[in-house]
C-alpha cells in the first residue's frame, strides 16, 4: 500500500522551517553554564524575570503601555493561563460569554468545567457588539451576571477576523457596566501582516477589568510551551493560587528569552514573511479553485487561519471522508461552536504546511467540496 501525500491544514502553527533551532542552540550554549542555580531548584512562583521582561516588552512596542513584570505570570503555554481562569473565576454552571465560534481548547477546559457557554455571534469584524449587549442586557434582566467575557479579538481562531477600535471600546464599556472582567486571549499577538497592532483591551480598559492572556507558541513553536497572563492585584493572586504545578520551565525560559533578548522582532519579522507568503498562496488557489461558486472565506491580515463558509446544505461528512482518503487535513467547523452543532464551515491552517503544497492541496480539497454538494447548489 502507498503511503497517502499528507496536506496539513490543520495544524494551528508557524511555518516549522523558520524554528531557529541553531540560534536556539547557540542561546542554551551561552545561557545554561550561567544559570546552574535556576535550574538546581524550583522556578521563581511567576516565572522567569528575563522572559517575563520580554513579555513586558513586546506588550510596550506593540500597545505603547509599560505594565510591570510583577502583573506578569509566566504558564506553560496559554493554555494554562485559560485552566487558571476557568479556576480563579469558578465558572461552574455560570454564565460565560464566548463568540459564537472560538478555539476548539478553550472549549474543552471551559466545557470539562460546565461554565454555562453564551455564544454572541461573529461577522467580518469579529464579535458583534450590539449581539452582546442584547445578550448581557437578557443576562442582567434573569439576574446572572456572566463570569467572563472571553474574546480572541485579534487574528481570531478559527474566523481569522479582527476586532476594530471602536469594538473593543464598546466591548470595554459593556463589560463595566456588567461588571464583569474580560479575558482578552492574544495568542496571535505578533503574528500580524500589517504594521501597526490594533490596541489591547487590557490597555482601554481600567486596570482588573482585563485579564490577558499571551503566548509564545504562535511566534516561535507551541514545543517550548512558554505562555503567560498579566492581571492585576487581586486577580493575578487570584489565577497564581491556582497554579499548583512547581512552576513553569526554567530551562525552556532560560532559552527563549536569551534568544528573543537580541532577536524578537527580527525573528517575528522572519516567521511572519514566510507565513503571510502562504497565505498568498493559499488565498490565490481558493480564488482559483471556488471562483463563481457559493462559498467564502475570510482574508486575515494575521494569524494562521482563514474560515471557509460552504452552502448550508453541503454534506460534511462526505467532504470529510473524501479529503481523508486524500490526505487532506483540516478543522471542521462542528470543533469550534461553541454548542457543537454541525456548522456549514471548515477551518484551514497555512502556516505549517509547505507552500509548495497548498495549491494542489486546495484543488484536491474543492474536489471534495464539489463532490458533496446539495444538488443544484454551488454555484453563484
Ligand atoms: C486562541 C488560542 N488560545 C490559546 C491557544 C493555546 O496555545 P498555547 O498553549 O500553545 O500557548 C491556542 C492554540 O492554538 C489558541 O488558538
Amino acid at each position: 500500500m502507498t503511503a497517502v501525500r499528507e496536506f496539513n491544514f490543520g495544524a494551528g502553527m508557524p511555518d516549522p522551517a523558520t524554528f531557529p533551532a541553531q540560534a536556539l542552540a547557540d542561546a542554551a550554549a551561552r545561557v545554561l553554564p550561567h544559570h546552574a542555580m535556576d535550574l538546581s531548584k524550583y522556578p521563581d512562583r511567576m516565572g522567569l524575570p528575563a522572559l517575563r521582561q520580554i513579555a513586558a516588552d513586546r506588550f510596550e512596542r506593540n500597545h505603547g503601555m509599560r505594565v510591570p513584570i510583577e502583573n506578569i505570570v509566566l504558564t506553560n503555554g496559554s493554555m494554562q493561563g485559560l485552566m487558571l481562569v476557568a479556576q480563579a473565576l469558578a465558572i461552574q454552571r455560570k454564565p460565560l460569554i464566548v463568540e459564537e465560534f472560538t478555539y476548539v481548547g478553550t472549549l474543552n477546559v471551559f466545557r470539562k468545567h460546565q461554565a454555562d457557554l453564551v455564544p454572541v455571534p461573529l461577522d467580518d469584524q469579529g464579535m458583534r457588539v450590539d449581539a452582546l449587549e442584547e445578550e448581557l442586557d437578557r443576562l442582567s434582566a434573569i439576574g446572572r451576571t456572566p463570569t467572563c467575557i472571553y474574546t480572541i479579538a485579534s487574528h481570531q481562531n478559527p474566523s481569522g477576523t479582527t476586532l476594530p477600535l471602536d469594538r473593543r471600546e464598546k466591548l470595554v464599556e459593556l463589560a463595566t457596566k456588567h461588571q464583569t472582567v474580560i479575558v482578552e486571549d492574544d495568542c496571535y499577538a505578533d503574528v500580524q501582516f500589517t504594521k501597526h497592532a490594533v490596541p489591547a483591551m487590557y490597555k482601554l480598559a481600567e486596570p482588573g477589568r482585563v485579564l490577558y492572556l499571551g503566548s509564545f507558541s504562535k511566534i516561535l513553536g507551541p514545543g517550548v510551551r512558554l505562555g503567560y497572563f498579566m492581571a492585576p492585584e487581586p486577580l493575578l493572586s487570584e489565577m497564581l493560587s491556582w497554579k499548583i504545578d512547581g512552576g513553569t520551565s526554567n530551562l525552556s525560559a532560560l532559552i527563549v528569552a536569551e534568544y528573543f533578548k537580541e532577536h524578537l522582532w527580527s525573528h517575528i519579522d522572519e516567521a511572519n514573511a514566510a507565513v503571510k507568503q502562504k497565505l498568498d498562496t493559499l488565498l490565490a488557489a481558493l480564488e482559483h479553485e471556488f471562483a463563481g461558486m457559493d462559498i467564502t472565506w475570510t482574508k486575515p491580515d494575521g494569524g494562521l487561519f482563514t474560515w471557509i463558509s460552504l452552502p448550508a446544505g453541503t454534506d460534511r461528512a462526505r467532504v470529510q471522508a473524501l479529503a481523508k482518503e486524500r490526505g487532506i487535513v483540516y478543522a471542521t467547523g462542528q470543533a469550534f461552536d461553541s454548542l457543537n452543532r454541525d456548522v456549514p464551515y471548515l477551518r484551514l491552517a497555512y502556516g505549517f504546511i509547505a507552500n509548495d503544497d497548498i495549491p494542489e492541496g486546495v484543488r484536491l480539497l474543492a474536489e471534495c467540496v464539489k463532490l458533496s454538494l446539495p444538488v443544484g447548489a454551488g454555484r453563484r
